[in-house]
């Protein structure tokens, strides 16, 4: 290569574009009709004829090579421009495009709510598996062998000898947290349940309770109704009357259904209440000698209460929610009102 070509090409090379007055800066140096490229080939009518045409290659390729440079460093700055421009055109003051935030499902709500109550009376969060075995569930709790509620009309099995089924109620956690621990246990159990049975308004064959008990010495009835009474007042925020029926679960003795007043119609009667006034919230009931001696406390020692309340009652209490359906059909119109609550 030609001494001057050489020079001109590390020339070109090391240039280095910084701002876009560069652009104009190169094309007057290297391509303009008086720069460095039209001088060599200016130099070509003085060359032997013999060497003009290499020369002429060489200075063609120098000329290919400062255009490229020249190109791309041009493209990069109109990108740049263009982004300024953007960046002039975006007005900072203009108020935020209001997002759509998510909400809690309203059984989520509850649910968190109900045990924040028991867990400031001292209760401890207990948690247990939605799959269960037949001493849990059925066993333990003092079922007898030929329970209907062991039957397939009410309990899904996976599994048959031994038996494995969806839990039919929380208690199972009860008894699961009563082999765990020694009294005194206060223990509060959220959790899905599962159960045969048609869907409709008031019932679901999926659905949620809270379990709690409290095993100690002396412990009464009359503590669980002090318990249960001020857990109502804490959900909802007033005084509402509770009412004990007499009931029968093979693992309590005596046994009660719990009634509240019907929150919808306020104790007038509604289709929700069934015309009567009082919505059951669920069941309870002292703890039976024989579910303690199955997990290893001496009732002779020890007494305890124990319920176990319907999660979708209460919501539908607390939010005058009308149908149950509702809380599992995911309608964004339905959950977007729990936007609000926290
Ligand atoms: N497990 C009972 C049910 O599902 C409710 C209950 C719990 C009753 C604890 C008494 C004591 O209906």
């Amino acid at each position: 290569m030609h001494a001057s070509t050489t020079d001109l090409l590390n020339e070109i090379e090391q240039f280095s574009f910084h701002q876009s007055s560069d652009l104009d800066a190169f094309k007057n140096l290297f391509l303009g009709k008086k720069g460095k490229i039209a001088v060599l080939f200016e130099k070509l009518k003085d060359l032997p004829v013999e060497e003009r045409k290499a020369f002429g290659a060489e200075v063609n390729r120098l000329k290919d090579v400062a255009q490229q440079k020249w190109t791309v460093f041009q493209q990069q700055t109109e990108l740049l421009l263009d982004q300024d421009d953007q960046q002039k055109d975006f007005d900072f003051t203009l108020p935020d495009v209001p997002g759509r935030s998510g909400s809690r499902h309203p059984i989520s709500l509850v649910k968190t709510e109900i045990v924040q109550v028991f867990e400031r009376l001292g209760f401890n969060l207990a948690l247990g598996p939605e799959i269960e075995d037949d001493w849990h569930n059925f066993t333990a709790l003092n079922f007898p062998a030929d329970h209907p509620a062991r039957e397939m009309q009410d309990t899904f099995f996976i599994s048959r000898s031994p038996d494995i089924a969806l839990r039919t109620h929380t208690s199972s956690v009860q008894i699961r947290t009563m082999e765990r621990l020694k009294p005194p246990i206060r223990s509060i159990a959220p959790g899905r349940v599962f159960r045969n049975e048609a869907i409709s308004a008031r019932a679901h064959c999926l659905f949620h309770q809270v379990e709690g008990f409290y095993i100690d010495r002396g412990v009464s009835f009359k503590d669980l109704k002090d318990t249960l009474y001020h857990f109502c007042k804490e959900l909802f925020f007033k005084e509402i009357e509770i009412r004990f029926r007499p009931s029968f679960f093979p693992f309590t003795e005596p046994s009660a259904e719990m009634d509240i007043t019907c929150l919808l119609c306020k104790g007038k009667g509604c289709n929700v209440c069934k015309q009567s006034g009082w919505v059951e919230i669920g069941g309870a009931g002292m703890i039976h000698p024989e579910v303690m001696r199955n997990c290893g406390i001496d009732p002779d020692e020890f007494t305890g209460f124990a319920f176990g309340m319907g999660i979708e009652r209460i919501t539908m209490l607390k939010y005058q929610i009308k149908d149950l359906r509702l809380f599992t059909e995911n309608d964004v119109r339905f959950l977007n009102q729990f936007q609000a609550v926290t």
